[in-house]
């Protein structure tokens, strides 16, 4: 049924797999369009009592947005990719029913910001996490500006985001942004014995948990607006940018970039 993700039903454990290995998973429109659907799915099929997401292949979770749709894109269009990744993203924050990403490799850019979407995360101890679309020219636009700020601290998320470098899973594990890390051949067991183990608990009082644990993580409004549109914003005006030309550009064609501040 789906062409870019794979899903599983079983023992009530829905496990959506991202599924481009060759382009290390990397989120493109039809992966978009897929994952809501399956979400859509997890909302109304009782049969599913809890969600898994991880990644097709040994390397990666999901190494980010597709930078090879980016080119050529108007800033409305930008933030209209934000505001759908966005949508997507809170589709799976506010699941009522248990969301766990199983993190089997590099979780960069949208990668990390799906992961964070999720009520929490495993990884392996290969993972690498990262926001490195400072690298490009760009910022996160997929909620990562503010979930990683939650899950981290304001000092560690700046540092991140405006260095772009890659977090190894002991770093992950000691910052906060995942409970536990594992082999990655036990990944998915432990995974799945942690959410049979929330399955077990009244699903009501689960699901009023999700809700109240959201609330308290909302992001603050300035003049109406909250942080999530700030991105979405913030992430468009980018797209004008020359240095964001040079930094998409410079990554297709396997090169450093060259910024100019213009
Ligand atoms: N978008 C589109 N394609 C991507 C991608 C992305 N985010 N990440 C990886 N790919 C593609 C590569 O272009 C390559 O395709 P090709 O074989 O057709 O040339 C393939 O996936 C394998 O990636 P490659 O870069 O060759 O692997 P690597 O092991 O040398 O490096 C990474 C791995 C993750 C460090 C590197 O792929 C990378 O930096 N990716 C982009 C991360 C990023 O900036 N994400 C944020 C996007 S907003």
């Amino acid at each position: 049924m789906f062409q870019t993700i794979l899903t599983d039903l079983n023992d009530g454990i829905f496990t959506i797999t991202i599924n481009r290995p060759d382009k290390l998973n990397a989120l493109n429109k039809d992966v978009f369009n897929e994952l809501d659907a399956a979400m859509e799915e997890v909302y109304t099929n009782t049969a599913i009592q809890s969600v898994l997401i991880t990644g097709a292949g040994p390397k990666a979770f999901v190494a980010g947005a597709d930078i090879s749709e980016f080119a050529g894109i108007t800033k409305e269009a930008a933030m209209a990719l934000a505001q759908r990744g966005q949508n997507v993203y809170f589709k799976i924050e506010n699941c009522k029913k248990p969301v766990m990403a199983a993190v089997n490799g590099f979780a960069l850019g949208g990668g990390c910001e799906l992961a964070m979407a999720c009520h929490f995360r495993f990884c392996s101890d290969n993972a690498r996490f990262g926001q490195p679309e400072v690298n490009l020219g760009l910022i996160p636009g997929y909620g990562g500006t503010q979930r990683l700020t939650q899950l981290v601290g304001k000092g560690r998320s700046m540092e991140y985001q405006m260095t772009g470098r890659l977090i190894d899973a002991k770093e992950a594990w000691q910052a906060g942004l995942v409970n536990q890390v594992c082999t990655a051949e036990e990944l998915i067991t432990k995974a799945k014995e942690t959410l049979l183990l929330i399955q077990a608990k009244a699903p009501i009082a689960v699901g009023k948990i999700i809700e109240c644990v959201n609330v308290a993580t909302i992001s603050a409004y300035t003049n109406g607006k909250s942080g999530y549109d700030k991105e979405v914003e913030s992430f468009g005006d980018c797209f004008i940018t020359e240095d964001m030309l040079e930094g998409t550009t410079a990554f297709m064609e396997k090169r450093k970039p060259v910024f100019k501040g213009k």
